[in-house]
């Protein structure tokens, strides 16, 4: 068995675990900031109990109490919430690992965009990803961290400018998920480095009968409240890839910002309504960003009057410029079979492709990183040969 044949089974595998791992964390993530939103004030009057909620699911009744702080005494078992976090990012970095930086020169650098070395990219990548972390922590413990107005400002201003710097050094695809990976890590770290420690220390002091210091349960809180925002814009870009006019287009680090937003006033949307709020202007003005997006995305119509060529031109720039990897058996290195199973090494292949290519070709996502170096005399010819409805002569 080839290397190639093995990494695409890992890739497939390491995905599936990701997306299980995700939808744990996400889903329970959700659940308590939701149930946080709607607690209601105790029928019992213990001065103990910030709230209360009762509910019903799955065909049972369920009441949760939210502790002021803490209960009196530690319980005998207490559920802790943090294998579904670490397992996403475990995943989520080795497939990060596996394509973008394992497969850099295609994935990640791209020469139109920044021409370099496949490990200068990749230590790039590394430095953005710790150096996020680090960045974002140290604002988030200092002064600026008591004012959430102005942490907020300060964290939109720092995604304009990572987006901007991904997407001026990266291909499309890799800086999208550069930026992905940057706020996933952001959002795991979390979790390990400050909500975990806090909790370990309240329960520490607890247990040697000490009431434990309300500090660590607000700083737990506040990471929690920003991994809720940054959990929409994440799935977005995560599922980008398959949509080259996203990542491929020129202005692609204010498709960033605009996702960003859109997903940000979508979850603060949810957030009111939990609250018995109904900001209605919220998911309005999410779709209004959207909207913007798609009509300023729209690709030109390609100018000039380019006229279809023979079909046998076509072929040959299809062989020339995407058949190394487009085949049963691809001569690309690193390619163990075709490509999302797209062949066209046969006149009815090409053909059968045609719709897809025009998408592909156009946002210029294929070739990636331009590998086989087409031209734009060819991609006209392409698109043109597409637009004519793809003729056989
Ligand atoms: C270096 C290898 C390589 C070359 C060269 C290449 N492709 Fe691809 N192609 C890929 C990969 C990898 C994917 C899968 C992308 C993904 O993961 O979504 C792909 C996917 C596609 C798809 C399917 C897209 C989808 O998700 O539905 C089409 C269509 C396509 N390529 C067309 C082309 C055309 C046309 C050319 C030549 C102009 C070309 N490719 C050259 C590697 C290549």
């Amino acid at each position: 068995m080839d290397a190639a044949y093995l990494s695409e089974w890992a890739n497939l595998l390491l995905r599936w675990l990701h997306l299980i791992a995700g939808v744990a964390w996400i889903g329970t993530s959700f659940y308590f900031i939701g149930l946080d939103n709607q607690l209601d004030k105790p029928a019992d009057g213990n001065p103990r109990v910030a709230g209360e909620q009762w509910s019903i699911h799955g065909g049972g009744f369920y009441h949760k109490q939210k502790y002021l702080v803490a209960p009196e005494r530690l319980p005998e078992k207490l559920h802790w919430f943090k294998w579904e976090a670490y397992w996403t990012w475990i995943s989520g970095f080795s497939l990060f690992v596996l394509i973008y930086w394992g497969q850099a020169s295609t994935y990640l650098v791209d020469p139109a965009v920044l021409d370099m070395p496949a490990w200068v990219a990749v230590l790039i990548s590394a430095a953005m990803l710790a150096g996020g972390w680090v960045a974002y922590d140290q604002v988030c413990r200092s002064k600026i961290g008591e004012n959430e107005a102005l942490l907020g400002a300060i964290g939109a201003a720092a995604l304009a400018v990572v987006a901007f710097v991904a997407c001026h050094v990266f291909g499309g695809r890799g800086a999208f998920l550069q930026v992905g990976a940057m706020t996933g890590t952001i959002m795991v770290a979390n979790v390990a480095m400050v909500i975990m420690p806090g909790q370990r220390k309240m329960v520490a002091a607890m247990g040697k009968g000490e009431a434990p210091d309300p500090k660590y349960g607000r700083w737990g809180k506040q990471r929690s409240v920003h991994n809720t925002y940054l959990t929409l814009p994440v799935l977005f870009i995560m599922i980008s890839p398959h949509y080259p006019m996203t990542y491929q287009s020129r202005w692609n680090w204010v498709v960033l910002l605009a996702v960003g937003l859109a997903g940000a006033l979508v979850r603060q949307y949810f957030v009111l309504r939990q609250k018995g709020r109904n900001a209605a202007w919220l998911p309005a003005g999410a779709a209004a960003v959207v909207a913007l997006l798609i009509w300023t995305g729209a690709p030109e119509r390609p100018s000039g009057t380019a006229e279809a060529p023979p079909f046998a031109e076509v072929q040959a720039i299809v062989a020339a410029r995407c058949v190394s990897c487009h085949a049963a058996r691809p001569t690309q290195e690193g390619f163990a079979a075709p490509p999302k199973g797209v062949m066209m090494e046969t006149p009815q292949q090409v053909r059968r492709w045609a719709a897809s290519m025009r998408q592909q070709v156009q946002t210029e996502a294929m070739p990636p990183g331009n590998l086989t170096e087409i031209t734009a005399e060819e991609r006209a010819k392409l698109l043109a040969w597409v637009a004519a409805g793809a003729p056989a002569d």
